[in-house]
């Protein structure tokens, strides 16, 4: 059996850190209550001195995680914050403290202007003090990462000699290389008596974008625990993103000694959730939750990946919550994505007619830069319509239009024997103006009674798809349609699909 990793999660605090992030105690709650559905071992939910929210916020979600899981509150390494965050804490079933204090030369000297004697002392006392009201009390390090490796022994020896439960390493700035960071990991198993009764949590910030990685290393020397958050939120770059850890920790959970109990198909409802609650965006090809984590675009990973998944993923995305690997169907698709999408909609295309539709389908695909479920039906539809019997078919059309222009069309029209004919209009608007220079070629009496356009799918280059009605001299009634990206050319290709339904049935 590999060792137990707990997952500490800081959305609510370290997260909530981020600019423009802050969130309020419900929305908090509503975090937590994905937190526990996640199966976290600690939630820290917030800095109670910090604010009335706060305190509230910890208060409550102590309350709602019950037994399940741990509820820990920051504090500097001050009787008062201590004092405050145990109130808050009062009704949890499994309270933690999390306290400390800087311990590196830049934040002992230039940030609380002390010297390292008193920061060892202030630690001490913090976390005896701590101790009177939990049993269960976290030592924060901050700025561990760029510390001096023996003071580091020397302050962690004396919270673990005064009662701490778990030591935090952070590297707060993320200015340390993994492999380093793994070294200051081990050095401390090695040098500070009686750590192995203690746990080891690394916490990483994103700075240098090695978060993940820095958290890896120290699990890999010993940690046994990782603090991280959703979507990676937190100060600056952020911190490492929970989703990434744990992912990362169960696919090399030999080569790691490590596993971890997160529900990881939660991770897509917890990214969603903390991104609409911040307003914070997950860019689209962030790791496991981005919108782009399980897509294919290019022709040749969608073949890989319709004959085997993981030619090109590692991850089942059903694993995290993200239902099938999508394949993007674009000007890089080939033949087999297209096919297969067909196949999903209900269509069967082999040999030559799949590769007239693939031709249409790159036709279209050269014009828009994502080619959508609804536009394959529309482009499926518009060759049937081609393949009905016509009278006549579109070759060109032209339009100028505009204001103060008058609209003025140009058509070509190829009739059943082959011949071409070329006619213009001007009239009221652009469709008018197409609509009477086809008159003028195709010639049988009808009258327009409805022109409706649609739009096929989301986005400015979404196909347009044109539905007319003609009713023919004798009362009949005739409708057309007509799809593509420019909807004068829709326009013209829904009216000759009418005109050539009356002129099969009435000539
Ligand atoms: O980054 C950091 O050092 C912190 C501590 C308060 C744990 O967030
Ligand atoms: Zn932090």
């Amino acid at each position: 059996m590999t060792r137990k990793i707990d997952i500490f999660d800081t959305t609510l605090r370290d997260g909530e850190q981020s600019p423009g992030a802050s969130m309020n105690t419900e929305e908090k709650l509503v975090v937590a209550r994905q937190l526990l559905r996640l199966n976290v071992d600690v939630i820290e939910a917030g800095f109670p001195i910090s604010s009335p929210g706060d305190f509230e916020s910890v208060r409550r979600i102590a309350e709602l995680a019950g037994d399940q899981c741990t509820v820990a509150g920051l504090t500097r390494a001050v009787e008062k914050d201590i004092v405050c965050a145990a109130d808050a804490l009062k009704y949890a079933k499994r309270p933690r403290i999390h306290t400390g204090i800087g311990v590196s030369k830049s934040h002992i000297y230039d940030k609380l202007r002390i010297d390292e004697d008193t920061a060892v002392e202030r630690a001490v006392k913090a976390v005896k003090c701590a101790r009177n009201y939990v049993e269960d009390v976290q030592f924060y390090a901050e700025d561990a990462g760029r510390s001096d490796y023996d003071f580091l022994v020397r302050i962690i020896q004396a919270v673990v000699d005064a009662g701490a439960t778990v030591v935090n390493i952070p590297d707060t700035t993320g200015y340390s290389l993994p492999e380093e960071f793994g070294q200051r990991i081990k050095y401390l198993v090695d040098n500070v008596n009686g750590i192995q009764n203690v746990k080891i949590a690394v916490h990483c910030h994103n700075d240098l974008g090695m978060a993940t990685a820095l958290a890896l290393a120290g699990v890999k020397n010993g940690a046994r625990q990782v603090e991280c958050t959703i979507n990676g939120l937190g100060e600056r770059a952020g911190n490492t993103a929970m989703e990434e850890v744990v992912m990362a920790i169960r696919m090399h959970e030999e080569d790691l000694d490590a596993h971890t109990d997160i529900n990881t198909r939660e991770f897509i409802k917890a990214s969603r959730l903390v991104s609409s609650i911040t307003g914070m965006t997950v860019q689209a090809n962030k790791a496991i939750v981005g919108s782009n984590a399980f897509a294919h675009s290019s022709g040749i990973h969608q073949d890989g990946v319709l004959k085997k998944r993981d030619t090109y993923e590692i991850i089942d995305p059903a694993d995290v919550g993200a239902g099938q690997s999508q394949i993007v169907l674009t000007a890089r698709s080939g033949h087999a994505a297209l096919k297969h999408r067909l196949e999903e909609l209900g269509y069967t295309y082999e040999g030559e007619e799949l590769d007239k539709m693939y031709t249409a389908f790159l036709n279209l695909a050269d014009k828009k830069k994502e080619v959508y479920d609804e536009d394959l039906e529309s482009l499926i539809h518009e060759r049937d319509r081609e393949e009905e019997a016509t009278a006549f078919t579109l070759v060109a059309s032209q339009i100028s239009c505009g204001f103060p222009l008058t609209p003025t069309a140009t058509v070509t029209l190829k009739d059943a024997n082959g011949r071409e004919h070329t006619a213009c209009d001007y009239g009221t608007g652009p469709v008018d103006a197409m609509y009477k220079a086809v008159n003028k070629i195709v010639d049988v009496e009808n009258d327009l009674s409805e022109f409706s356009v649609q739009s096929v799918t989301r986005g400015i280059d979404a196909l347009g798809e044109v539905t007319v009605r003609v009713t023919a001299a004798n009362g009949e009634v005739y409708s057309g349609r007509g799809a593509d990206g420019d909807i004068i050319v829709s326009s013209t290709k829904a009216y000759l699909n009418a005109l050539n339904r009356l002129i099969a049935e009435q000539h």
